[in-house]
């Protein structure tokens, strides 16, 4: 009997995707007889029964498309918004699950999404995932489809705003996306020349950013291109962070109702100021260094528009491993990326976790090495 498979796309878009939904649907329908149907909008498509045939014409012309055409939305199935609240629909997408007489259910997404997946696994669906991701912080894959594309994007901004920078003398500060972890913010200023990079994974002090700036005027060159990522942060605001981290842990563990609420107000005013802290430093570097500086945040930019060959041919690779294992019966894994290859890694070993820039990282080492400052 020919498996029946279900396809969702899930968390925030990225280029790839719909190269991915190619790859799946093409090699299944085309290389294993298999149908193929797509869900929209993520888990809350599956919750609606909201569906797409996905065969033959649906599945050309595709390849070079930026989003997904399934849509997307971070909704999650034991969390789902109702009406104004939050309910737990798991049931109701595992019932519909088995009510199309889905074979396996192929979740495209970030690390939300892998657990969420994880969670559907353990209710008992065939769950196959592939990391989809600009942040590439998936964890147990050497890479995510959409990091490429972003990595290009976000390059080729840093290389437009050297000739604003260079023309006015100006220190240009330029947002880069990556959520918590510093990948891309490190990869594009890397590549794009920067001359400052800073990641979340290194807490910066201010001072050491515009005593490199400083230097750089010393030695002729009066401007200078700042990359910050977007969870990057200040030493004192990491450690606030920590600090109210540990007070909210052990209020919990000490079943403190008072202390736990007070810590976890705390800890959100202090994520709700690290949405501001590029636009802080952008004025505190404009004050220590005397040079006008001006703030860029690339924003949704980095998620737009055609994705790059690498992308295409990584999503291609990594889709028509995902067919290969639905039809020897493998589930309950990801198909990580591994060199030029493929391979299924226990959703266990990958829900939950996050994949951070190591500060022994080779990227670290070149950046430090052609002079760049990372804020430490
Ligand atoms: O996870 C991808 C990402 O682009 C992050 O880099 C960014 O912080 C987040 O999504 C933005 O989320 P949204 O598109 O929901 O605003």
């Amino acid at each position: 009997m020919a498996k029946y498979i279900g396809i969702l796309t899930a968390g925030g878009d990225s280029p790839g995707l719909n190269a991915a939904i190619r790859a799946i649907g093409k090699s299944a329908i085309g290389t294993y007889g298999m149908r193929v149907i797509g869900f929209r909008d993520g888990f809350r498509g599956l919750m609606e029964n909201r569906t797409v045939r996905l065969e033959g014409a649906a599945l050309s012309g595709i390849l070079t498309l930026g989003g997904t055409i399934l849509g997307t939305s971070r909704d999650k199935p034991h969390k789902m918004p109702m009406g104004g609240k939050y309910m737990d629909m798991t049931d109701v997408i595992v019932d519909n699950y088995h009510t199309h007489h889905l074979d396996a259910l192929v979740c495209l997404g970030g690390g939300g999404t892998q657990k969420n997946a994880f969670r559907l696994a353990q209710k008992g669906l065939n769950i196959v995932t592939l990391p989809k991701t600009i942040d590439n912080d998936v964890a147990m894959t050497d890479v995510s489809f959409g990091f490429d594309t972003a990595l290009s994007i976000a390059t080729e901004a840093i290389d437009r705003l050297h000739s604003t920078a260079h023309s006015h003398h100006r220190i240009i500060v330029v947002e880069i996306m990556g959520h918590n972890v510093g990948w891309l913010a490190l990869g594009a200023g890397i590549a794009g020349g920067a001359d400052v990079i800073l990641i979340p994974e290194i807490p910066y002090d201010v001072n050491v950013v515009a005593e490199a700036i400083r230097r750089r005027v010393h030695g002729g060159k009066n401007f200078s291109i700042v990359a910050v990522s977007e969870g990057a942060m200040s030493r004192e605001d990491a450690q606030a962070l920590e600090e109210a981290r540990r007070a909210k842990e052990k209020a919990e563990k000490n079943g403190d109702k008072k202390a736990r609420k007070k810590a976890a107000e705390r800890l959100k005013a202090l994520e709700a100021q690290r949405g501001q802290s590029t636009q802080q430093l952008t004025h505190q570097l404009e004050a220590l260094t005397g040079l006008e500086t001006r703030l860029t945040i690339l924003g949704h930019v980095q998620r737009g528009g055609t994705p790059s060959a690498a992308d295409r041919l990584l999503a291609t690779r990594l889709g028509t491993a995902c067919t290969a294992l639905i039809n020897e019966g493998v589930y309950g894994v990801m198909v990580a990326a591994r060199g030029d290859g493929a391979e299924p890694v226990p959703l266990e070993q990958v829900a939950g976790k996050r994949k951070t820039v190591p500060l022994d990282h080779p990227w670290i080492e070149s950046a430090r090495r052609v002079g760049v400052s990372l804020g430490d």
